[in-house]
Parts: C-alpha cells; sequence; structure tokens
C-alpha cells in the first residue's frame, strides 16, 4: 500500500507511503491518489482532503523510471488522471509538507488550498535537467505567483528554493515545526470541515473559476510538449544518468 487512507471526521487524510524512493509517484500510486479524489468527491461524508507524506519527505516527484518507457500522456495516463481529478476537485485540499517537494511534488501545491511547510524543504522543479518542461499548469501558475523573472529562475534554471522562500512568495500559508507538522494541517483541515460544506464548496469554485478554463488549456499544452520531450535523447540521456549515478 503506498497510499494510506485514513478518515477523521469529515477529514480524509491521503498520505504517500513509499519512504524507499522518497515518495516518488508511480502509475499505480496516481490512480490510487486519483480514485481517492473521485470518491472523495462523491463521499457527502468527507468535507476536506489532506494530502501529506512523512516528517522527512513529501514526494520526490514523478517516478522517473516511468518516465523511460513513457506512453502517450492522454487522458487514461495515471499522472493525467490525477492532474484532471486534482484540479478539478471541488473540495478543499490542505499540503503538509516536510523534507523534499521536487518536480510534481511542488507543481501539485499549486492546486492545493492551504499549505502547511516544515522549516528546511527543498523545492525543485528540474524538468529543463531532463530534459522536460513544466507540467501541471506551472508555466501558468507558478509566474502568477511570483513573476516571470522568479519562476523562470525555478522553471528553467530549475534552482531549489527553500520554506522560507516559499512562504515569501505564498506557495505556503505557515511555516511549522516538523514535529507539529501534522497535527497543525489536520487542525485546519478539521477547522475547515465544520464550516458549512455548500459555502466552501462554493466559495473554493468562486476563487478557482476565473482561470479554471486556462488552467486545463495550459495543462494540456504542457502535456503535449512534455510528450513530445520524453522521446528526445536530451530526456532519454538524463534519465540514463540518474538511473546510473554513482552514490557516495
Ligand atoms: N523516481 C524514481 N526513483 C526515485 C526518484 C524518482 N523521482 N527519486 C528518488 N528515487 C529513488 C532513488 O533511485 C533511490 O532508489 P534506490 O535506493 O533503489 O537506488 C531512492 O529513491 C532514494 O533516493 P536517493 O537518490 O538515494 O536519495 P537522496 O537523498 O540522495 O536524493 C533526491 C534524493 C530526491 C534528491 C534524488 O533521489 C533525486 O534527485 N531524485 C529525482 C528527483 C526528480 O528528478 N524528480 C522528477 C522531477 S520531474
Amino acid at each position: 500500500m503506498t497510499i494510506i487512507q485514513s478518515q477523521q471526521q469529515a477529514v480524509l487524510t491521503l498520505t504517500l507511503q513509499r519512504p524507499d524512493k522518497k515518495n516518488a509517484l508511480s502509475s499505480s500510486m496516481y490512480l490510487a491518489l486519483t480514485d481517492a479524489l473521485q470518491q472523495a468527491e462523491l463521499d457527502p461524508s468527507v468535507h476536506v482532503v489532506v494530502l501529506r507524506g512523512q516528517e522527512n519527505c513529501f514526494c520526490a516527484g514523478n517516478d522517473l523510471a516511468d518516465f523511460v518507457a513513457a506512453g502517450a500522456l492522454n487522458a487514461e495516463h495515471p499522472t493525467v488522471m490525477f492532474l484532471h481529478a486534482l484540479s478539478h476537485f471541488s473540495k478543499p485540499v490542505v499540503a503538509a509538507v516536510a523534507g523534499l517537494a521536487i518536480g510534481i511534488g511542488t507543481t501539485a501545491l499549486l492546486h492545493c488550498d492551504l499549505v502547511y511547510a516544515a522549516p528546511g524543504c527543498r523545492f525543485q522543479l528540474p524538468f529543463t535537467a531532463l530534459g522536460l518542461c513544466p507540467e501541471a499548469a506551472s508555466s501558468l501558475l507558478l509566474p502568477k505567483l511570483m513573476g516571470h523573472q522568479k519562476a523562470s529562475q525555478y522553471l528553467l534554471l530549475g534552482e531549489a528554493f527553500d520554506s522560507e522562500e516559499a512562504y515569501r512568495f505564498g506557495l505556503v500559508n505557515q511555516l511549522v515545526a516538523a514535529d507539529q507538522l501534522f497535527a497543525l494541517a489536520a487542525q485546519k483541515a478539521q477547522q475547515l470541515a465544520a464550516l458549512p460544506l455548500e459555502a466552501v464548496v462554493q466559495s473554493k469554485k468562486l476563487l478557482r473559476q476565473p482561470q479554471q478554463q486556462m488552467v486545463q488549456q495550459v495543462l494540456h499544452q504542457e502535456l503535449a510538449v512534455f510528450e513530445h520531450l520524453l522521446h528526445t535523447e536530451a530526456c532519454q540521456q538524463a534519465l540514463h544518468s540518474f538511473f546510473n549515478r554513482s552514490k557516495s
């Protein structure tokens, strides 16, 4: 089981649980997350979803092994299904981030509603170094959050940034000590869950609606470019280098 589900009152918590691979998201994890979100969407007993990893790792991004033999990034692809489910999810999603948040570990946060992080996290979007391009509509949402130049620093140069920086530009709501992170995220989620559900759902819709069409459009444009780049020599070479790197 690499996605653990647990429900306390009206809060469903989804925990990424693949610590030996730094919670890199495999196809089966994307499918489990998608299924959980789809069920939570329909389940009136769920008002809020919490997304988390462990105290030392949120997510090291897409499982790079799946990029090696990538098929078409169409609507049936597990990553695409997850992005669709997350970006259309009508109830609030609260993320609790500690340790690593790489690739989709960071871009997924752009689709969450509240993000709490432990100090000293490493956020990174190393798409270009992998011969790839932004995904999850991050080429739209990241510059919107921090401006073009900062977004270029992270999406073109692929520089890492820390929790303090993520807090400064508004990706993160609050920094909280790692040993209190999950308790705080759970508390905020319960606070949200206690509010009238329809008012919260309608409010989230109003917050997201002005850019929803653009988000979906950009998300699909990115996928087309991403699919093309996956098959380039630069990308396959970068993947080969990752899996054949020497470890100190
Ligand atoms: N896909 C597949 N496997 C991954 C992975 C990923 N995204 N991230 C980590 N892993 C695996 C490693 O291959 C390793 O497996 P192994 O023990 O069987 O060799 C294990 O997780 C631990 O990773 P390791 O690299 O030894 O840990 P580290 O603490 O030295 O470094 C990272 C952690 C995340 C910085 C490093 O693993 C990394 O750069 N991963 C790739 C991140 C990435 O590019 N994600 C995709 C963005 S689009």
